[in-house]
């Protein structure tokens, strides 16, 4: 394809297909999201030289590859190689469309979007978007209910008597569903919803006689949102003994309970600041511990925690402390959190709670500042709680099983990498069993040396790899490539060098996602005077060069720069492809001799090849 089919192709799909919405407003909603404050909500971020990084969060890892330009307002993954600008990220985390990150960001900066014309930029799902309107009038309508009217009184009452403040309901936007068979169906279907998707979403459900009701009827409301702040689902609790205790939302493709953890919107930014989060099971418990001046807590919605959300919580912190009720189960449950959370990388931290409470029992009994005190700042390490958990299975009575128990904990404190950490703990047992420390330091001795047997047969292959992640890419591509993506991430920085780069070589680039991105690049520089790549990102037509271009951009250049370099650059690039050029002559060229039976000229013509091969292998 020739530069001018590019430009042409540009100018009918390309370039401006994303916006209605005039550039300037999605300039200053970029603006307005810092791509670095955004991501850092989403990825826990660390400072690297000019450049931030952190584990991916779109694909699966334990060292961070994703990296984070301030200066370029991009992002890019060297594992996964997605890359992007803040716009493309939040459309990539929460699988949503141009338009609606747009508007996730406005709101977010604070900016006003122009009034557009609903039906370009809806969302691809028509069902999805009606289901979330449907949950965003339903929970308004029930806080309101709650709030201000005779419906919710009882529903008021109940949350009075357990101590919720006003504030409380305010911020979590709690509600009542009315006790009344037609309240909802009829308020839905006044709004134009229809019964069908009411039915199958299970915001309405079937009575006999044909007719319909609202199952969370009688019930506290507790709106589930996702982690972009939209109501998903609801979460409601009965008033009096009805079954179950608890009622949830059916799930549907927007509604996951494996994946969605209560309150993580808002949490995210406290999390972000604190470097931990508080884990526990359930809304009322999530309610309490933000009232008692923890706002960094999520819970799970009746289900154990799942590997996806020990994930997710790691890419936004280093500790978690697990905050579940005091019973058998809620001990079971933490132990198996904590295995989850430590296998994705996380610190965590266990909370002491009496057999007979849960957080927010803790809370209404002995008061927000104990709460804090004891159960936040001053919960157990693992270690402590591992020595809790096990204690159950032995009675340390007796001497022979005081011994085993003793044994096994030694056992976990090898694996613990701290030797002051582990010291500690060793004299917490020596005083509690009255044994002498000479003794369990031998046993741990033991163990460590056990421990640093079996890992030096799989440490050779874990630290080999040295470099950052393009030199590594880079050593493996020919010398071509290599001097048109350094020539290219120039071009990227400087309009001088893409100028003179046009002049002289044209899109004469032998891979063809380079011979395009310089195709709109060159076209980008004609509409803009100075550099900006998370503008220019923006008009590429497909998600594959979009991530090419982060890459590229995130590549280390020198500040000063050296025309000598970009012309060696320029040189390699038409050398390479004149001499491709010629290769694919003498091929055609053979074959004609050929079919000809001229043999001898085949055979000629076949050396020249050889040549031309032999120099390119040298480039
Ligand atoms: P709990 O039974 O511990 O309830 O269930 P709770 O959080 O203490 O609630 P209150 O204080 O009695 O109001 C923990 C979580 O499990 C889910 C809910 O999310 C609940 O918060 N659950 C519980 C259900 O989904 N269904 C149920 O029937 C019960
Ligand atoms: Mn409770």
């Amino acid at each position: 394809m020739s530069s001018l089919e590019y430009y042409s192709m540009r100018k009918e799909n390309g370039g401006y297909m994303t916006n209605k919405i005039p550039d300037d407003v999605i300039e200053r909603v970029k603006q307005a999201n810092d791509i670095v404050d955004v991501v850092g909500e989403f990825v826990h971020l660390k400072k690297r030289g000019k450049n931030y990084f952190g584990l991916c969060p779109f694909h699966d890892e334990n060292t961070p590859s994703f990296s984070v330009a301030e200066d370029k307002q991009i992002y890019h993954c060297f594992g996964c190689n997605k890359g992007g600008n803040v716009l493309s990220f939040i459309m990539e985390m929460e699988g949503v469309s141009f338009y609606e990150s747009l508007v996730f960001l406005a709101e977010r900066g604070d900016i006003e979007l122009p009034s557009i014309q609903q039906g370009k930029h809806a969302p691809r799902n028509e069902e999805h978007t009606k289901l979330l309107e449907a949950y965003d009038w339903l929970s308004k309508l029930y806080h309101h209910v709650l709030r201000y009217s005779k419906d919710g009184e009882e529903g008021l009452a109940y949350l009075k008597s357990r101590g919720l403040s006003e504030e409380s309901i305010e911020t979590f936007q709690l509600g009542y569903a009315p006790n009344k068979a037609n309240f909802t169906a009829t308020f839905l279907e006044k709004k134009g919803f229809h019964k069908q998707l009411l039915l199958k979403s299970g915001l309405l459900s079937e009575r006999e006689g044909n007719d319909v009701t609202d199952p969370f009827r009688g019930r506290i409301i507790f709106p589930i949102r996702n982690h972009i702040g939209k109501v998903i689902a609801f979460g409601g609790r009965t008033i009096s003994d009805g079954r179950p205790k608890y009622l949830n939302s059916a799930e549907n493709p927007l509604f996951q309970k494996s994946q969605m953890l209560y309150n993580f919107d808002e949490a995210r930014k406290h999390m972000r600041k604190t470097n931990e989060v508080v884990l526990c099971e359930g809304q009322m418990d999530a309610i309490a511990i933000t009232e008692a001046g923890v706002p960094h807590v999520v819970a799970t919605l009746g289900t154990a925690l799942t590997e996806y959300q020990a994930q997710l919580l790691k890419r936004y912190v280093d500790t978690v402390i697990i905050c579940y009720d005091g019973d058998e189960a809620g001990l079971e449950a933490s132990y198996r959190a904590s295995l989850l959370l430590q296998n994705s990388g996380c610190t965590i931290k266990v909370s002491q709670l009496a057999a007979d409470m849960d957080p927010d029992s803790y809370i209404q009994t002995y008061g927000k500042s104990a709460f804090k005190a004891q159960l936040i700042d001053n919960s157990q390490s693992f270690v402590s709680f591992y020595m809790r958990y096990i204690k159950r299975e032995y009675n340390v009575q007796s001497e022979n099983d005081r011994v085993e128990y003793v044994k096994r904990i030694i056992q976990h404190i090898a694996t613990l990498e701290s030797s002051i950490e582990r010291e500690h703990h060793l004299q917490d047992i020596s005083k509690e069993y009255n044994l002498s420390m000479e003794s369990l330091q031998t046993e741990l001795l033991e163990h460590v040396n056990r421990i640093e047997q079996s890992q030096d047969k799989t440490s050779q292959t874990r630290y080999t790899s040295k470099g950052s992640a393009w030199t590594k890419k880079e050593r493996l591509l020919p010398a071509y490539q290599n001097a048109e993506r350094k020539l290219i991430a120039y071009m990227l920085h400087d309009p001088n060098i893409a100028r003179k780069v046009e002049n002289e070589l044209e899109a004469q680039f032998n891979v063809d996602a380079h011979k395009i991105i310089v195709t709109y690049l060159y076209a980008f520089y004609e509409d803009e005077e100075s550099p900006d790549i998370s503008s220019f990102i923006e008009r590429l037509p497909e998600d594959g060069l979009k991530h090419l271009v982060t890459e590229l951009a995130m590549i280390p250049l020198v500040d000063i720069i050296d025309y000598e370099e970009i012309d060696d650059y320029i040189q390699t690039i038409y050398l390479e492809s004149n001499d491709m050029k010629q290769l694919s002559d003498y091929e055609e060229q053979q074959k004609l001799a050929v079919q000809q039976n001229d043999y001898f000229k085949a055979a000629e013509i076949a050396q020249k090849i050889i040549n031309i091969e032999k120099q390119l292998k040298k480039v």
